[in-house]
């Protein structure tokens, strides 16, 4: 599958080359809040049909990494069943294309933003998945409410499988939720239990592959899912803010974050430093990818 970029709009190619656009509705309440409802179709959810994400304003709403993370999902689909959590679980996409695997007894959503928790509830239902997905406010894995706490500390180690398309952190390397979602989901997880976790490739092998060293007890399985080069869009406020922050880190003697050259005909690396210096002279973004990887708990 291929994500394709045209202006700031994004459709999806499939593999035989025939375009589909994301197709999308715009509502507003009674209230006035926009509601923006996306149908994810079976170009990304394969035979698990399709499912529809109603991300009102002020909700994360759905990105390529989202999209990536669904596909992994869905082509992993085989080696998911049990009981699933879904670490910073935005409106519900990755919970709720894993809820639709028949083999997968329950999902249970974690996300720090209250508006985030009930719009994924209000998906849950819509989508007609409410007995088998949940969605808890939680910072990481520590459930605001009593009740909550008390129902993820009784997964406490029989845990199937974890997904999860963490936001970069602010400070150090950027990499700091990913290694939060593996350290913190190793007390729930059995032994082989699985973590699909989305990674773009600019953070960069040395960064992807060391995290079972920063974290141990996991192995590293390589990769889900992937889309080919696309723009790391420095246009949209987050990637631009985290393009200046991996600069910054290289600067601090981290190491070099791995991009495309979108000025090169060849297939060119760049580091962020010479990213940003590219984009501030001609506008153009980086090319990334969006990817997911998984690790298996020891
Ligand atoms: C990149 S978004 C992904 C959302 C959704 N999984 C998707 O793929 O569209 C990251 C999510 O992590 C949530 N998040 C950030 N910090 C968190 C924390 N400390 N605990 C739980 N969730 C958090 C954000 O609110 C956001 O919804």
């Amino acid at each position: 599958m291929v994500f394709e970029f045209i202006g700031r709009k994004m459709t999806i190619k499939s593999v035989r080359g025939k375009k589909r656009p994301t197709a999308s509705r715009t509502q507003t309440s009674r209230k006035g809040t926009q509601l923006e409802t996306v149908k994810i179709g079976d170009d990304i959810l394969g035979p698990l049909g399709t499912i529809q994400i109603r991300q009102p304003t002020g909700t994360y709403g759905l990105t390529p990494a989202s999209r990536i993370g669904m596909t992994a999902v869905t082509s992993h689909r085989q080696h998911l069943f049990g009981v699933g959590l879904d670490w910073g679980c935005g409106t519900g996409c990755m919970a709720l294309t894993a809820a639709k695997i028949p083999t997968v007894r329950k999902m249970i959503g974690l996300d720090i933003e209250p508006a985030n928790i009930e719009a994924a509830t209000g998906n849950a239902i819509s989508n007609g998945l409410f007995d088998r997905a949940t969605f808890f406010h939680a910072d990481s894995y520590i459930p605001f409410a009593k009740s909550e706490r008390s129902e993820l500390a009784d997964y406490t180690g029989r845990i199937d499988f974890i997904v999860a398309n963490p936001p970069a952190t602010n400070e150090g390397d950027g990499f700091g939720w990913r290694r939060e979602v593996l350290r913190g989901g190793a007390a729930y997880l059995k032994p082989r239990g699985r973590v699909l976790l989305n990674i773009s490739i600019q953070y960069a092998a040395s960064r992807i592959e060391g995290l079972c060293d920063d974290v141990p007890g996991y192995e590293y399985h390589g990769l889900v899912a992937s889309t080919d080069w696309v723009p790391f869009d420095m246009s949209r406020a987050d990637l631009g803010k985290q393009v200046v922050e991996y600069a910054d880190e290289e600067g601090r003697g981290g190491a070099d974050y791995y991009f495309c050259d979108p000025t090169s005909a060849e297939e060119k690396t760049i580091n962020a430093r010479q990213a940003l210096k590219i984009y501030r002279a001609t506008g153009l973004s980086p090319l990334s990818k969006w990817q997911n990887y998984l690790f298996i708990r020891l």
